[in-house]
């Protein structure tokens, strides 16, 4: 099979998708959002976790996947009602390139200024997300600033992984590594062993190592560039059943790991500088 970029939908009500296609792999990006949609290797099933109950419209993020958060993660450090996770999962994204890299196809996606982002984020930037599918896939996040004065960003790759079965899953690669426990007013905390979730979980790792997600359907490695956080979350039940947009056992089929930069790692972009933050995501033999 050639290589190929297309655009096509995959239901009615979503909105325009590409999908990268070749005997390795197919991945499919929303341009709301610049949203990865899903990654499957030859093979081999979807890796990434979507929920049955996303919405697809203007103004909201998709469930599943991965969402970009930027150019802040979680709360607005300051003003409540901006919106969480910041704006660019859901602005509509442009397509500048796409095409084939050693024998592997590509997408370039951009977003930059306009009357509505300077609204949330006062400043000039190019942000450009460019996707590689091969046997693994990898999305890289970079941050120009257009500028004539510095930034400061906090971002993630807010990867949603189908892991089967929560009780079932060992993370591991952040054995001793220090993390905040967002649901312990912040405290922070040491990881003894690997990882294992038997409830609601929300943490960010200090880490820029990768990861290996051990599940039911397989090893998935994630490999992460330039970022020095990983945040661990699963909603659980009772959060689960708060969410409009995600079923009420959907909890146990998913996990995110997300690569991230926040907190105490967030990043200072000086005029006329860029900043890439990457994750590359595996389905290990
Ligand atoms: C995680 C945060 O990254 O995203 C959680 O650490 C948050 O606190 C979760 O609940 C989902 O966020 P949202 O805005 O997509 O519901």
């Amino acid at each position: 099979m050639q290589p190929s970029v297309t655009y096509e939908g995959i239901r009615e009500e979503y909105p325009p998708i590409l999908t990268l296609r070749s005997d390795k792999s197919i991945c499919q990006i929303a341009l709301h959002g610049a949203h990865v949609l899903s990654f499957i290797p030859a093979e081999s099933k979807d890796l990434l976790w979507i929920s049955d109950q996303a919405h697809y419209r203007e103004g909201k993020a998709i469930r599943g996947g991965i969402p970009i958060c930027w150019p802040w993660f979680g709360a607005h450090p300051s003003e409540d009602s901006k919106p969480s996770h910041g704006f660019a999962r859901i602005s509509t994204w442009e397509v500048v390139r796409t095409g084939t890299e050693e024998g592997n196809p590509y997408a370039v996606l951009a977003l930059t200024t306009s009357a509505e982002t300077k609204q949330l984020f006062d400043y000039d930037f190019l942000l450009e997300l460019k996707v590689v599918a091969s046997e693994s896939l990898q999305v890289s996040l970079t941050t120009t600033n257009q500028d004539t004065r510095s930034f400061v960003i906090t971002e993630a790759l807010h990867s949603y992984f189908d892991i089967a079965d929560i009780t079932k899953v060992r993370l591991s690669g952040l054995e001793m590594k220090s993390y905040i426990d967002q649901l312990q007013h912040n405290h922070r905390f040491r990881q003894e062993g690997p990882v294992t979730i038997d409830r609601e979980v929300d943490r960010i790792y200090q880490n820029g190592d990768a990861c290996r997600i051990d599940n039911p359907l397989g090893i998935y490695s994630v490999t992460p560039t330039g970022s020095r956080s990983t945040v661990v979350w699963n909603p659980w039940i009772d959060k689960a059943r708060r969410l409009s947009d995600f079923s009420d056992e959907a909890y146990r089929r998913m996990l995110c790991v997300e690569t991230a930069n926040i907190g105490d790692d967030r990043v200072t972009i000086a005029p006329g500088e860029s900043h890439t933050i990457r994750v590359t995501i595996k389905k290990e033999e």
